[in-house]
Protein backbone atom coordinates (compact mmCIF):
# COMPACT_ATOMS: atom_id res chain seq x y z
CA UNK A 1 0.00 0.00 0.00
CA UNK A 2 1.55 3.75 -0.97
CA UNK A 3 1.15 6.31 1.15
CA UNK A 4 0.89 9.23 -1.38
CA UNK A 5 2.59 12.07 0.91
CA UNK A 6 5.48 8.88 1.65
CA UNK A 7 6.18 7.87 -2.70
CA UNK A 8 5.13 11.68 -3.91
CA UNK A 9 7.88 11.85 -5.86
CA UNK A 10 6.75 8.71 -7.97
CA UNK A 11 3.74 10.63 -8.42
CA UNK A 12 2.76 12.80 -12.07
CA UNK A 13 2.22 16.66 -12.36
CA UNK A 14 -1.23 16.15 -11.99
CA UNK A 15 -1.36 14.11 -8.51
CA UNK A 16 0.72 16.93 -7.34
CA UNK A 17 -0.75 19.14 -8.01
CA UNK A 18 -4.11 17.52 -6.33
CA UNK A 19 -2.05 17.23 -3.17
CA UNK A 20 -0.92 20.91 -3.60
CA UNK A 21 -4.67 22.10 -3.76
CA UNK A 22 -5.43 19.57 -0.77
CA UNK A 23 -2.92 21.36 1.56
CA UNK A 24 -3.38 24.25 0.62
CA UNK A 25 -7.21 23.83 1.72
CA UNK A 26 -7.02 22.18 4.36
CA UNK A 27 -5.24 24.73 6.44
CA UNK A 28 -8.17 27.28 5.46
CA UNK A 29 -10.84 25.20 7.38
CA UNK A 30 -11.18 26.64 10.39
CA UNK A 31 -11.74 23.38 12.61
CA UNK A 32 -7.81 22.50 11.01
CA UNK A 33 -6.35 25.73 11.28
CA UNK A 34 -7.44 26.18 15.20
CA UNK A 35 -5.92 23.11 16.24
CA UNK A 36 -2.18 25.06 14.65
CA UNK A 37 -2.99 27.95 16.17
CA UNK A 38 -3.85 26.20 19.72
CA UNK A 39 -0.42 24.64 19.86
CA UNK A 40 1.98 27.65 18.42
CA UNK A 41 0.43 29.91 21.07
CA UNK A 42 2.08 27.42 24.02
CA UNK A 43 5.79 27.28 22.37
CA UNK A 44 7.93 30.69 22.44
CA UNK A 45 8.12 31.81 18.61
CA UNK A 46 8.67 35.43 19.81
CA UNK A 47 12.12 34.66 21.32
CA UNK A 48 13.00 32.27 18.38
CA UNK A 49 15.18 33.22 15.65
CA UNK A 50 15.54 29.85 14.01
CA UNK A 51 12.26 27.52 13.59
CA UNK A 52 12.30 24.55 10.97
CA UNK A 53 9.66 22.49 9.90
CA UNK A 54 10.21 18.91 8.26
CA UNK A 55 7.75 18.12 5.45
CA UNK A 56 6.51 21.61 5.17
CA UNK A 57 4.76 20.58 2.07
CA UNK A 58 3.67 23.91 0.78
CA UNK A 59 4.69 26.05 3.37
CA UNK A 60 1.17 26.90 4.37
CA UNK A 61 1.88 26.29 7.91
CA UNK A 62 5.09 27.95 7.58
CA UNK A 63 3.49 31.21 6.28
CA UNK A 64 0.91 31.27 8.79
CA UNK A 65 3.64 31.49 11.39
CA UNK A 66 5.53 33.82 9.95
CA UNK A 67 2.68 36.28 9.96
CA UNK A 68 2.51 36.61 13.28
CA UNK A 69 3.75 39.95 14.37
CA UNK A 70 5.60 38.34 17.34
CA UNK A 71 7.60 36.10 14.76
CA UNK A 72 10.46 38.54 13.87
CA UNK A 73 12.94 35.08 13.24
CA UNK A 74 13.46 32.95 10.25
CA UNK A 75 11.06 30.15 9.33
CA UNK A 76 12.59 27.11 7.33
CA UNK A 77 11.19 24.32 5.87
CA UNK A 78 12.21 21.26 4.16
CA UNK A 79 10.30 19.05 1.90
CA UNK A 80 11.14 15.88 -0.11
CA UNK A 81 9.26 16.92 -3.60
CA UNK A 82 10.42 19.67 -5.54
CA UNK A 83 7.43 20.59 -7.00
CA UNK A 84 6.05 21.06 -3.39
CA UNK A 85 8.94 23.11 -2.43
CA UNK A 86 8.61 25.35 -6.01
CA UNK A 87 5.10 25.82 -4.68
CA UNK A 88 6.17 26.53 -1.41
CA UNK A 89 8.25 29.54 -2.78
CA UNK A 90 5.77 30.74 -5.01
CA UNK A 91 3.08 31.09 -2.34
CA UNK A 92 5.54 32.74 -0.15
CA UNK A 93 6.69 35.24 -2.98
CA UNK A 94 2.44 36.08 -3.48
CA UNK A 95 1.87 36.57 0.13
CA UNK A 96 5.00 38.61 0.92
CA UNK A 97 6.28 36.02 3.32
CA UNK A 98 9.38 35.45 1.51
CA UNK A 99 12.05 37.29 3.37
CA UNK A 100 10.80 35.12 6.78
CA UNK A 101 10.46 31.87 5.29
CA UNK A 102 13.46 29.42 3.55
CA UNK A 103 12.45 26.69 1.69
CA UNK A 104 14.74 23.15 0.34
CA UNK A 105 14.27 20.42 -0.64
CA UNK A 106 15.42 16.98 1.80
CA UNK A 107 15.11 13.88 3.26
CA UNK A 108 14.13 14.23 7.01
CA UNK A 109 15.61 11.06 7.60
CA UNK A 110 19.13 12.79 7.17
CA UNK A 111 18.83 16.66 7.59
CA UNK A 112 21.77 18.39 6.64
CA UNK A 113 21.39 20.58 9.48
CA UNK A 114 24.25 21.00 11.93
CA UNK A 115 23.52 20.00 15.70
CA UNK A 116 21.07 22.31 17.79
CA UNK A 117 20.91 24.37 15.03
CA UNK A 118 17.16 25.49 15.61
CA UNK A 119 15.37 26.93 18.53
CA UNK A 120 11.94 25.41 17.46
CA UNK A 121 11.26 22.06 15.17
CA UNK A 122 8.43 21.07 14.35
CA UNK A 123 6.49 18.51 12.24
CA UNK A 124 2.89 18.83 11.41
CA UNK A 125 1.08 15.92 10.22
CA UNK A 126 4.27 14.20 8.73
CA UNK A 127 5.41 11.69 11.43
CA UNK A 128 2.16 9.37 10.18
CA UNK A 129 3.60 9.60 6.64
CA UNK A 130 7.62 8.99 6.84
CA UNK A 131 9.23 5.81 6.38
CA UNK A 132 10.63 5.78 10.00
CA UNK A 133 9.62 7.79 12.23
CA UNK A 134 12.16 6.64 14.91
CA UNK A 135 14.68 8.43 12.68
CA UNK A 136 12.99 10.91 11.75
CA UNK A 137 12.16 11.77 15.39
CA UNK A 138 16.29 11.25 16.49
CA UNK A 139 16.86 14.02 13.41
CA UNK A 140 14.52 16.63 14.95
CA UNK A 141 15.55 15.78 18.56
CA UNK A 142 19.32 16.37 17.30
CA UNK A 143 18.88 19.48 15.70
CA UNK A 144 16.98 21.52 18.06
CA UNK A 145 18.98 23.43 20.84
CA UNK A 146 19.22 21.70 24.07
CA UNK A 147 15.96 23.91 25.75
CA UNK A 148 14.45 24.21 22.50
CA UNK A 149 11.04 23.02 21.62
CA UNK A 150 9.80 20.19 19.39
CA UNK A 151 6.05 20.30 18.47
CA UNK A 152 4.82 16.82 16.84
CA UNK A 153 1.19 17.23 15.33
CA UNK A 154 -0.63 14.67 13.92
CA UNK A 155 -3.93 12.26 13.35
CA UNK A 156 -4.61 8.64 15.08
CA UNK A 157 -5.88 7.53 11.62
CA UNK A 158 -6.90 4.58 12.83
CA UNK A 159 -9.91 6.75 14.27
CA UNK A 160 -10.82 8.15 11.07
CA UNK A 161 -14.50 7.56 10.36
CA UNK A 162 -17.15 8.40 7.73
CA UNK A 163 -20.66 7.56 8.25
CA UNK A 164 -22.02 5.60 5.61
CA UNK A 165 -25.47 3.50 5.56
CA UNK A 166 -23.96 0.10 4.98
CA UNK A 167 -21.91 -0.23 7.98
CA UNK A 168 -19.81 -2.56 6.56
CA UNK A 169 -18.49 -1.05 3.86
CA UNK A 170 -17.42 2.25 5.85
CA UNK A 171 -15.78 0.13 8.49
CA UNK A 172 -13.94 -1.00 5.53
CA UNK A 173 -13.09 2.41 3.84
CA UNK A 174 -12.43 3.70 7.08
CA UNK A 175 -9.60 0.92 7.47
CA UNK A 176 -8.72 1.35 4.04
CA UNK A 177 -8.36 5.23 3.84
CA UNK A 178 -6.44 5.19 6.68
CA UNK A 179 -4.01 2.34 5.55
CA UNK A 180 -3.40 3.38 1.53
CA UNK A 181 -2.87 6.66 3.05
CA UNK A 182 -0.97 6.88 5.78
CA UNK A 183 2.19 4.93 6.47
CA UNK A 184 1.80 5.24 10.48
CA UNK A 185 -1.50 5.63 11.05
CA UNK A 186 -1.28 4.38 15.01
CA UNK A 187 2.41 6.23 15.25
CA UNK A 188 0.55 9.00 17.42
CA UNK A 189 0.05 6.69 20.22
CA UNK A 190 3.73 5.36 20.36
CA UNK A 191 5.02 8.65 20.88
CA UNK A 192 4.82 8.17 25.07
CA UNK A 193 7.26 5.14 24.62
CA UNK A 194 9.75 6.35 21.76
CA UNK A 195 10.34 9.96 22.95
CA UNK A 196 12.11 9.74 26.13
CA UNK A 197 14.84 8.04 24.43
CA UNK A 198 15.27 10.88 22.11
CA UNK A 199 16.34 12.88 25.30
CA UNK A 200 13.23 14.81 24.64
CA UNK A 201 11.14 15.49 27.64
CA UNK A 202 7.36 15.85 27.82
CA UNK A 203 5.94 19.46 28.84
CA UNK A 204 2.11 18.97 27.24
CA UNK A 205 0.37 16.69 25.43
CA UNK A 206 -3.56 16.63 24.15
CA UNK A 207 -5.90 15.43 21.99
CA UNK A 208 -8.66 16.61 20.06
CA UNK A 209 -11.48 15.50 17.56
CA UNK A 210 -11.92 17.32 14.09
CA UNK A 211 -15.23 16.46 13.64
CA UNK A 212 -18.17 17.86 10.35
CA UNK A 213 -21.54 16.68 11.05
CA UNK A 214 -24.31 18.12 8.69
CA UNK A 215 -22.33 19.96 5.92
CA UNK A 216 -18.63 18.48 5.12
CA UNK A 217 -15.00 20.68 3.80
CA UNK A 218 -12.16 19.26 5.67
CA UNK A 219 -13.24 15.55 5.19
CA UNK A 220 -14.63 15.98 1.99
CA UNK A 221 -11.70 17.20 0.00
CA UNK A 222 -10.08 14.22 2.43
CA UNK A 223 -12.51 11.71 0.55
CA UNK A 224 -11.78 13.08 -2.44
CA UNK A 225 -8.21 13.21 -2.45
CA UNK A 226 -7.54 9.93 -1.15
CA UNK A 227 -10.42 7.81 -2.52
CA UNK A 228 -8.63 7.13 -5.49
CA UNK A 229 -5.45 6.26 -4.22
CA UNK A 230 -7.93 3.23 -2.49
CA UNK A 231 -8.94 1.99 -5.66
CA UNK A 232 -5.60 1.82 -7.17
CA UNK A 233 -4.54 -0.39 -4.19
CA UNK A 234 -7.20 -3.12 -5.18
CA UNK A 235 -8.39 -3.34 -1.85
CA UNK A 236 -11.77 -3.00 -3.35
CA UNK A 237 -13.72 -2.64 -6.80
CA UNK A 238 -13.52 0.51 -8.08
CA UNK A 239 -17.64 0.26 -7.82
CA UNK A 240 -17.68 -0.22 -4.65
CA UNK A 241 -15.72 3.09 -3.86
CA UNK A 242 -17.61 4.85 -6.40
CA UNK A 243 -21.05 4.02 -3.97
CA UNK A 244 -18.95 4.93 -0.49
CA UNK A 245 -18.42 8.33 -2.64
CA UNK A 246 -21.92 8.66 -3.63
CA UNK A 247 -23.15 8.18 -0.07
CA UNK A 248 -20.90 11.07 1.14
CA UNK A 249 -22.18 13.34 -1.84
CA UNK A 250 -25.16 12.87 -0.60
CA UNK A 251 -25.14 13.00 3.01
CA UNK A 252 -23.29 16.43 2.06
CA UNK A 253 -26.30 17.82 -0.44
CA UNK A 254 -28.98 16.67 2.28
CA UNK A 255 -27.34 17.67 5.40
CA UNK A 256 -26.43 14.34 6.85
CA UNK A 257 -23.12 14.27 6.49
CA UNK A 258 -20.76 13.12 9.65
CA UNK A 259 -16.64 11.94 9.42
CA UNK A 260 -14.26 12.63 12.40
CA UNK A 261 -10.60 11.71 13.25
CA UNK A 262 -8.70 12.40 16.49
CA UNK A 263 -5.59 14.41 16.43
CA UNK A 264 -2.99 15.05 18.71
CA UNK A 265 -0.54 17.52 19.85
CA UNK A 266 3.14 16.91 21.66
CA UNK A 267 5.15 19.66 22.92
CA UNK A 268 8.57 18.52 24.16
CA UNK A 269 12.04 19.99 25.60
CA UNK A 270 14.88 18.60 24.39
CA UNK A 271 17.04 17.93 27.16
CA UNK A 272 20.95 17.94 27.24
CA UNK A 273 21.47 14.60 27.03
CA UNK A 274 20.20 13.33 23.07
CA UNK A 275 19.40 9.81 21.36
CA UNK A 276 22.74 8.99 18.87
CA UNK A 277 21.29 7.45 15.82
CA UNK A 278 24.49 5.58 13.65
CA UNK A 279 24.13 8.82 10.81
CA UNK A 280 23.58 11.43 13.80
CA UNK A 281 26.09 14.69 14.66
CA UNK A 282 27.44 14.95 11.47
C1 LIG B 1 0.48 15.69 4.73
S1 LIG B 1 1.86 16.54 4.12
C2 LIG B 1 2.06 17.82 5.34
C3 LIG B 1 2.67 19.08 4.78
C4 LIG B 1 2.73 20.25 5.77
N1 LIG B 1 3.40 19.89 6.98
C5 LIG B 1 1.33 20.75 6.08
O1 LIG B 1 0.84 20.49 7.17
O2 LIG B 1 0.73 21.38 5.20
C6 LIG B 1 3.20 15.44 4.45
C7 LIG B 1 4.51 15.94 3.84
O3 LIG B 1 5.59 15.14 4.30
C8 LIG B 1 6.53 15.08 3.26
N2 LIG B 1 7.43 13.95 3.49
C9 LIG B 1 7.13 12.64 3.68
N3 LIG B 1 8.24 11.90 3.85
C10 LIG B 1 9.29 12.77 3.76
C11 LIG B 1 10.70 12.61 3.84
N4 LIG B 1 11.26 11.41 4.04
N5 LIG B 1 11.48 13.71 3.72
C12 LIG B 1 10.92 14.93 3.50
N6 LIG B 1 9.59 15.14 3.40
C13 LIG B 1 8.78 14.07 3.53
C14 LIG B 1 5.68 14.93 2.02
O4 LIG B 1 6.42 15.22 0.84
C15 LIG B 1 4.55 15.90 2.32
O5 LIG B 1 4.80 17.17 1.85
Amino acid sequence: MADPHRFVNELDEEAHQRLIGRLESRAQVPIFSELFDKYVDQIDIKSSDKILEVGCGTGVILRSLSRRPEFTGTAFGVDQCPSFISAANKFAQDEGTDGRTSFQVGDVHNLIFDSGEFDIVIAHTVISHVTDPVEVLAEMARVVRPGGMVAIFDGDYASLTYACPDHSLGQKMDNALASTTFNNPKIMRDLPRLLPEMGLELTNAWGDAVVEIGDGSYFRTFAETYAPYVKRAGLFSEQAVDIWLGEQYRAMENGTFFAACNYYTYLLRRTAVVYQTPMADK
